[in-house]
């Protein structure tokens, strides 16, 4: 079943029903300063630079009814005394009389909705670089007659860390600030400094709230608005016909608006409602007049288009197949933005925080659309890196402090990630940036590079793997203390040949011998000890077992164990061949690979977390879409092109369009995982807006699937895709170039280049050339 449609002219996702199996959720804000999560009803929350710690309005987390507050607007018909939304939460109407379409663009959310012949449009989004957000409103008299409508808005306010909301309300009632003057309302208190604070100081923000008209009455009190034992779907104002305007402080800070509005027929009127935060008391009032405007609410609407046409403009492709376009143009691209940005936020969680490992990942994806952006992340991963290599696990952004190591895989993220933001820039200069480490001392960016591999070399188990530590990728493989992992190992050997390329770039000899050495004991060491016979084992236990072995009950065969032995190159073609046969039979299915298989059916503390969960959901044997990324990789470096785009196809949601109410999550919108068949809802998606599967999958459609990937000198083409295909086409730029690249496929082959013209000319090899002129190139590829 549909619940929406992908509209490719206006790089928009229309959903043509508002009751989404979830609340369908988009973002708002280009950046990660003011950021406001949005549904296809309006539900959702915003706050500023911090959800924990600067948070502007409130959202009740797993409430029912879902989804709510959001951005309100009622309609109230003053004849008829009927009232509803114009963006059908919070009040409902039945959908047979109740037009609805919502469409999620790039960083906006356009709601339009029809009722008793009355048109509402609304347009939401963060003006770019700016700290609030505009609400449009156009409401349009539909019928013959004048008609008298009464407006009310409604949002409601959380000037503090949001989880105070469960535990201690009765000092926040008693500490925030309210206030209506001259057409604003102000709620104020302060950051919660229990919430970790380095300097234990309390810090003071501003949320305030305002209109292009001035309202008729208001209230800032949400008991005063809603009335006792009702909701938002009923407000005691509403039915009453005005606001209270009660002035209180303290108590639940909500903001509302009654404007009274007359609109003869077919008469239309823009209300401009603005939400946003200042540093100092009334700061607002000396620049928000200026977008309280039609004109200026435009001029901001288009300069955030011509944001996002400028972004995606540095990779564009054109396939046989439409949806491949639109993933790879407009809406991987834009997740992937939106997660590294935004990533302390979704309808899951409501502060994820920023993690080394996920964040190193993010910026994998991000690099060629903004280098300087993933410097910036990049020098502050840096930053959190201890003397030994060992990296903090996560960090808080606002009180730039970090956590503890000790997680494995973490180091090993920074080599990959460092070494694909030099091969997309060529800024070898950032190589040789110092950084502090986080306990004491410096160096430069490729001696921390190196240190990272350096430390995960030295914590070897007795099978002479790395040890797990507190976990691996996988979070719930969280035995501590002991432990091996041969994830790990293969990220090691991995991580070893990168910085050997790099150091051969570099002509740093001994460097090159040095991890020329690490990678090919390691990749022996795998070989020797971590092949069960048809597949690699995961991980030896703290006491020595195996995990991820044939002769297990459980988990017997786990996916990245064999998708990263062929990331590696550690895994020989026949081995290679032989577990992703395996991973085909055991762990495949329509809505991709399973993690591992069988699910655990219980909890045991020597492996992990893992059988906390449910089997079939999350790390315990949910289809994980991250890993599925890595699967797609894996069968193009094997050459096999229909496989991978199988695999793509099975995990993408964008392929669950027309079984939305299966999949449940958003269809423009990767998500953790999806159940698997050994879970009765089998398919239920689940943590969009939360994966690592976007940077992954990114990479897998256009380094792997595509080919074209960034060298340190050139860039190569590589391309492994469906033998169905006759070619396709790419716009990429690359190091100040822009190289138009056409790919024919004449023979029908998924993978081999034969022959390749750079502007005309036969080039040997496969590699483009940089060149130095920041001219247009034509390449020709010829497969075959
Ligand atoms: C979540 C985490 C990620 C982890 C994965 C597997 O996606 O964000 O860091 O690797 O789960 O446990």
């Amino acid at each position: 079943m549909q619940y929406g449609y992908f509209d490719e002219k206006n790089n928009e996702y229309v959903i043509t029903r508002p009751d989404t199996p979830t609340p369908w959720m988009n973002y708002l804000g280009v950046d990660d300063k003011y950021v406001a999560m949005i549904s296809n009803t309006a539900g959702g929350y915003s706050y500023h630079i911090s959800a924990a710690f600067k948070s502007l309005t409130r959202y009740r987390y797993n409430a029912i009814p879902m989804d709510r507050p959001g951005r309100y607007i009622y309609i109230k018909d003053e004849e008829t005394k009927d009232y509803w939304s114009s963006t059908w939460q919070p009040v409902i109407k039945p959908l047979d009389k109740y037009k609805y379409e919502c469409r999620h663009g790039l960083n906006y959310t356009k709601i339009k909705t029809e009722y008793a012949g009355i048109q509402s449009s609304n347009l939401y989004f963060v003006p770019v670089n700016k700290d609030f957000e505009i609400w449009q409103v156009k409401i349009k008299n539909m019928t013959s007659k004048t008609r008298n409508l009464n407006i009310f808005t409604y949002t409601e306010f959380c000037v503090w860390c949001p989880l105070k909301d469960i535990v201690g309300i009765g000092s926040t009632l008693s500490e925030t600030e309210m206030e209506y003057k001259e057409g604003t309302v102000y709620h104020y208190s302060y950051t919660d400094p229990g919430q970790g604070l380095e300097d234990m100081s309390f810090r003071r923000y501003y949320a305030f709230f305002t209109s292009n008209i001035k309202p008729q009455t208001f209230d800032i009190r949400r008991e005063k608005f809603i009335g006792l034992y009702r909701d938002e779907s009923n407000p005691e104002a509403i039915e009453k016909g005005s606001c209270s305007n009660y002035q209180v402080k303290g108590e639940n800070p909500i903001a509302s608006f009654q404007i009274l509005l007359t609109l003869k027929p077919n008469q239309e009127k823009t209300l401009i409602f603005i939400l946003g935060v200042t540093n100092e008391k009334y700061e607002e009032k000396k620049y928000i007049k200026k977008y309280l405007t039609v004109i200026n609410v435009k001029k901001e609407f288009e300069k955030l288009n011509k944001y996002w046409q400028k972004y995606l403009s540095s990779f564009q492709v054109k396939t046989p197949e439409k949806m491949i376009d639109s993933i790879t143009n407009i809406w991987n691209p834009y997740q992937g933005k939106i997660e590294h940005d935004k990533r302390i936020t979704w309808y899951y969680t409501y502060r994820g925080g920023y993690g080394f490992r996920d964040r190193n990942q993010k910026t994998m994806g991000l690099v060629h659309f903004d280098s300087e952006l993933t410097k910036k992340t990049l020098l502050i991963l840096a930053k959190i890196q201890y003397k030994n290599g060992d990296c903090s696990h996560g960090y808080d952004v606002i009180n730039d402090k970090s956590g503890n190591g000790g997680f494995s895989d973490d180091p090993l993220w920074f080599v990959y990630a460092v070494c694909a933001y030099v091969k997309e820039t060529g800024d070898f200069d950032f190589l040789k940036e110092v950084v502090p480490f986080k306990d004491g001392g410096k160096s430069s960016i490729y001696e921390k590079i190196k240190l990272c591999c350096d430390w995960t070399f030295k914590n070897l188990g007795p099978h002479k793997l790395p040890l797990t530590g507190i976990a691996d990728w996988n979070d719930c493989l969280n035995q501590k203390d002991g432990g091996e992992s041969q994830m790990v190992a293969c990220q090691l050997v991995k991580a070893a040949y990168d910085i050997k390329e790099l150091a051969e770039f570099l002509n740093k000899e001994e460097d090159v011998k040095k991890y020329d050495k690490i990678a090919n004991t390691m990749k022996n060491t795998i070989n020797q000890v971590t092949w069960d016979g048809e597949w690699y084992l995961r991980c030896f236990d703290k006491f020595g077992n195996i995990v991820g072995s044939n002769k297990n009950k459980e988990g017997k065969i786990f996916l990245n164990s064999q998708i990263w032995a062929i990331i590696s190159n550690v895994a020989d073609r026949k081995r290679a061949i032989c577990c992703m046969e395996q991973v085909k039979k055991y762990l495949s299915s329509k809505y991709g690979l399973a993690l591992l298989y069988p699910a655990y059916k219980s909890y045991n503390p020597v492996i992990g977390t893992i059988g906390i969960f449910l089997p079939g959901l999350k790390e315990n044997g949910g289809i994980f879409c991250h890993p599925n990324a890595w699967a797609v990789i894996a069968e193009c470096m094997l050459g096999k092109g229909n496989q991978a785009m199988e695999y793509f196809k099975n995990y993408a949601p964008y392929f669950k369009n027309d079984i939305a109410e299966i999949i449940k999550t958003e269809p423009y919108a990767y998500t953790e995982y999806y159940a698997s068949c050994e879970h009765s809802e089998f398919g239920c998606g689940r943590d969009s807006w939360y994966t690592g599967s976007v940077p992954w999958s990114y990479i897998a459609l256009t380094q792997y699937i595509l080919g074209i990937r960034p060298q340190y000198n050139g860039l190569l083409i590589d391309p492994c895709i469906p033998n169905e295909w006759n070619g396709f086409k790419v716009d990429r730029k690359f190091r100040g170039n822009f190289y138009k690249i056409e790919v024919k496929n004449p023979n029908k082959v998924s993978y081999s280049v034969k022959e390749i013209l750079v502007d005309g000319k036969k080039i040997t090899g496969n590699l483009v050339p940089i060149f130095k002129d920041k001219k247009i190139h034509n390449v020709i590829v010829i497969m075959g």
